[in-house]
């Protein structure tokens, strides 16, 4: 399963990219406004620091300019996953940006039959938004499952499941349980998933032991 931060702050981006363990990045028009900088600047900057797909999303509703904006985004760096949302005109954008050999991340899927669509478009990645659903008391790891068997029965798609609107720790298990290629996770729950309070008191007693020896590794 690959890692993206789900988040447009640069430091936090730079500290999980310096654990080898971070796969990419999505940001959403939500986080560009909440991290109060120029887009065009965040995204160019994000792309420095990761090597993996980082998600700039369109703000046009119409496939015409959101190719348009799609192409400008793409232009920014070769990581770039144009961010576009599940609508006639997203899914045309899709299919159009994908043919010219760009990266695409079909946006806010809330069903099993949009995802289908965003896979006949040819998407790189589907984004279900799990935290979402369970908002409204809905299922939202029943749509991963749903998508990846529908996505398994045809193997010639290749579009890749995003796991997103990640709220916390068991979604990222339930997400890898139920076959997420991906899952895209704030900063704060991915840095709490190593966290364990047997790890940290197994750690100290193997410490405490470990002193009583009298030795050194190095
Ligand atoms: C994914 O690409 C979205 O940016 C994100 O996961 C949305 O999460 P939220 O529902 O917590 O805002």
């Amino acid at each position: 399963m690959k890692f993206f931060v789900d988040t447009a702050d640069i430091d936090a981006i730079r500290e999980l990219s310096e654990t080898g363990l971070l796969d990419g990045v999505t940001t959403n028009p939500s986080l560009i406004a909440k991290s109060g900088r120029d887009f065009i600047d965040v995204v160019t900057e994000i792309c420095g620091v990761v090597e993996g797909p980082v998600s700039a999303e369109v703000t046009a509703l119409d496939a015409p300019t959101m190719i348009e904006e799609g192409r400008k985004l793409a232009a920014i760096a070769e990581n770039i996953a144009v961010k576009v949302p599940l609508t006639w005109d997203g899914l045309k954008a899709c299919k159009a940006l994908t043919d010219e050999g760009h990266m695409v991340n079909v946006t806010l899927c809330f069903s099993a039959n949009q995802a289908l669509l965003a896979a006949k478009a040819g998407a790189t990645f589907i984004s279900p938004f799990i935290g979402r659903l369970d908002d409204m008391h809905l299922d939202g790891m029943e749509l991963i499952q749903d998508i990846r068997t529908i996505y398994d029965n045809y193997p010639e798609f290749g579009t890749e499941i995003l796991a997103a609107s990640i709220r916390n720790p068991n979604h990222v298990k339930d997400a890898a349980l139920a076959g997420a290629d991906v899952a895209t996770v704030p900063p704060a729950v991915l840095k709490s998933l190593v966290a364990h309070p047997l790890t940290d008191k197994g750690l100290e007693q193997f410490l405490a032991d470990w002193a009583k020896t009298g030795q050194k590794i190095l």
